[in-house]
């Protein structure tokens, strides 16, 4: 009797080892056709785990002192060495939404966004275009083959610079793209260096959009376009709402946002920087197809993959901290789904701004009050 049942034990164990092991080997045929690549950026091994917690001590911070908003750089460096891969393996090579568009598939869809910013920064060839906080090139990439333009991308993480290096030589476009490591508040590139300028979902990291943006007026020529895609809250956000706030607050700690912004305070920022203002415009209102279903319709897939960091983990094959990282973005997909449906937040707020081509003339001084003189 007893060995009957250790049989029957034994063999269902293999036979869902057996069905595991093939899952997994499925997973990773099905995404990209290449193997699970779980290094976790330029991280080393056994400290995965304790760059992990060092993230979420951030958010612990004494809110809104100078010592946090310099902390931001490191804490979204640290973000992406731990997101990077998953990112890669889970969504691709574009980090950033898009409207969904009925009968394409998400990649045409992610390319149709990427294209439209060639478009609105007119990029042509001979010109050269900054990519503000390019990730591993997914939009440099598209934006270059559409256009033609040079492309020079910042990215503040040194493993998304090789990332991002090698999938350019592998699409053959390193002779038209470029990538530098660097922190896009205080760039490494003269005045007046660049023809055109965009921010895909990136400048949503910087503490202040006051900041990024003068340096992005900075490095512009005059007359040049930048076009910015926004992370922002919508007028239908209420503070008051504990369910908003625990919605936004979710968004900001699963992708390492120093506090978002609202919508109307976007045209303000990039004018007071001296920026004209050309275009501003939700891209997720309606007719747009909704940018989120993608995370909704990913949830058995964010299941199967977290059985499979588990397995990877279990056999050391991915580095400790791998399944609590992939935990903390099945979570963050939850909270922007949440702000999607709910319409309290957009991850592409557009705004089109133009560098003048005349300096704005000097404040005058004040005209003096000589009535009672
Ligand atoms: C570059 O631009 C900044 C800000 O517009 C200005 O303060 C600085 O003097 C300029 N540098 C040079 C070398 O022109």
């Amino acid at each position: 009797m007893e060995a009957t049942a250790m049989a029957w034990t034994v063999g269902v164990v293999g036979l869902g080892l057996l069905y595991w092991f093939v899952w997994v080997m499925g997973a990773a045929e099905v995404k990209g056709k290449r193997a699970v690549n779980l290094k976790m950026g330029s991280i080393t091994r056994d400290k995965v785990k304790d760059k992990y917690t060092q993230y979420w001590s951030f958010f612990r911070r004494p809110k809104e002192t100078v010592s946090a908003a310099d902390k931001v750089p490191a804490f979204v460096d640290t973000f992406y060495n731990l997101v990077t891969d998953i990112y890669e393996w889970g969504w691709g090579q574009s980090f950033h939404f898009s409207p969904s568009v009925q009968g394409s598939s998400h990649r045409d869809a992610t390319r149709l966004h990427e294209e439209r910013v060639a478009e609105l920064v007119r990029a042509g060839p001979g010109q050269r275009v900054l990519d503000v906080g390019c990730g591993v090139g997914g939009p440099m990439r598209a934006i270059a083959a559409r256009s033609g333009a040079h492309i020079v991308g910042i990215t503040i993480n040194e493993y998304q610079v090789a990332r991002a290096r090698a999938h350019n030589r592998k699409a053959r476009l390193d002779a038209q793209c470029e990538v530098v490591c660097g922190n896009f508040l205080q760039m490494p590139f003269p005045n007046a260096s660049f023809d055109g300028a965009y921010s895909i979902e990136a400048t949503c990291h910087a503490p202040r959009l006051q900041d990024v943006y003068a340096e992005v007026f900075r490095v512009l020529r005059p007359g040049g376009l930048y076009v910015s895609y926004e992370w922002v809250t919508t007028p239908l956000y209420r503070a008051a709402d504990p369910d908003h706030v625990d919605t936004i607050q979710g968004i900001e700690r699963g992708d390492a946002l120093p506090g978002l912004r609202a919508q109307d305070e976007i045209a303000a920022i990039a004018a007071e920087v001296g920026f004209e203002v050309l275009q501003e415009r939700d891209l997720a209102l309606p007719p747009a197809g909704p940018w989120w279903t993608r995370l909704k319709m990913g949830r058995i897939a964010y299941w199967r993959n977290h059985i499979v960091v588990s397995v990877l983990t279990l056999l050391r094959i991915a580095p400790k901290g791998v399944v609590e990282v992939h935990e903390m973005l099945y979570e963050t997909a939850r909270h922007l789904t949440r702000g999607g449906e709910t319409g309290i937040f957009t991850p592409m707020h557009m705004i089109l701004c133009r560098k003048p081509l005349l300096p704005a003339p000097a404040p005058s001084p004040a005209p003096e009050d000589d009535a009672n003189q």
